[in-house]
């Protein structure tokens, strides 16, 4: 953390925030255009991000017309939405996804970028399903993007995954795990040419897919689509990660509302 960096901002403070937008990856136009893609042809109304970050998806979906609200917890990311076209159109709300509530009932709630791995507890997690189908009108959709655990690259007795190392760059990443808890941190270590380094530790917890359908189902929501990618190809035992969606389900006038 710098000087610069307000505690209250978690672990995307300014010193994240000043260059999370730089070109390429995630920010890469086709990887982000694919997923917009798919928000806005699942969209029918308004439609609610959490963990909006600096707007990467919901600048250029609200672009498109689509009516966007963000749930973020650093203001420093949250303060480059508006830089972004389409950004001055998304309604933020400063706050925590596991509870923060906003005005309006949503045909979408989306949390991509493996975010719903930021919760580092499974109550916690379930909150955030419990919380995205309270934002949700009934047959409203809750879209969840998140990497599959990589444990199976892991053997016995081992509790690290690297997942990068550049030399030329000076980058080295690599996740360590604790399988008793499902928690894990990505770390980042940077060495620059005259020696200086920075480690960076992120923590997360890490969610089998048939444990966020089971959360879904605490939350009143059933699997309706699970994908591999935004190019919805199939997801087999090789994906290394998914895009999967829930449907709240819709209130039939005999029925009692589902339960959670
Ligand atoms: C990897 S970034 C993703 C941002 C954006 N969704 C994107 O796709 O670029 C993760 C974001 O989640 C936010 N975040 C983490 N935990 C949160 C929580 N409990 N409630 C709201 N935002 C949270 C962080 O501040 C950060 O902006």
């Amino acid at each position: 953390m710098s000087s610069e960096d307000d505690p209250a901002d978690g672990w995307f403070p300014e010193s994240v925030a000043t260059d999370y937008d730089d070109p390429g990856g995630a920010n890469a136009p086709e990887v982000v255009t694919s997923a917009v893609d798919v928000l806005e042809d699942l969209s029918d109304g308004p439609v609610l991000e959490f963990a909006v970050g600096t707007g990467r998806i919901a600048a250029p979906l609200a672009a498109r017309g689509v009516p966007v609200s963000g749930i973020e917890l650093s203001r420093a990311m949250a303060a480059r939405i508006a830089d972004k076209p389409g950004g001055d159109a998304v309604e933020v709300t400063i706050g925590d996804m596991t509870s923060t509530r906003v005005a309006g009932e949503f045909s979408l709630v989306f949390l991509v970028f493996n975010t719903i791995g930021n919760v580092t507890t499974q109550d916690g997690q379930v909150d955030v399903f419990r919380n995205a189908a309270a934002h949700l009108r009934p047959g409203g959709l809750f879209v969840v993007e998140v990497g599959v655990p990589d444990l199976r690259r892991m053997p016995p007795g081992q509790d690290v995954v690297p997942f990068a190392m550049d030399h030329d760059a000076g980058y080295a990443g690599f996740d360590q795990y604790d399988v008793v808890t499902q928690r894990f941190t990505s770390n980042h270590v940077t060495v620059a040419p005259d020696g200086t380094g920075r480690f960076r530790r992120i923590p997360f917890r890490y969610v089998w897919p048939a444990e966020l359908d089971l959360m879904a189902r605490i939350a009143g929501m059933r699997p309706k689509h699970r994908w591999a990618d935004w190019a919805r190809s199939e997801f087999t035992a090789e994906s290394t990660g998914h895009v999967s969606v829930w449907e709240k389900a819709p209130h039939h006038p005999h029925e009692a509302p589902p339960l959670g």
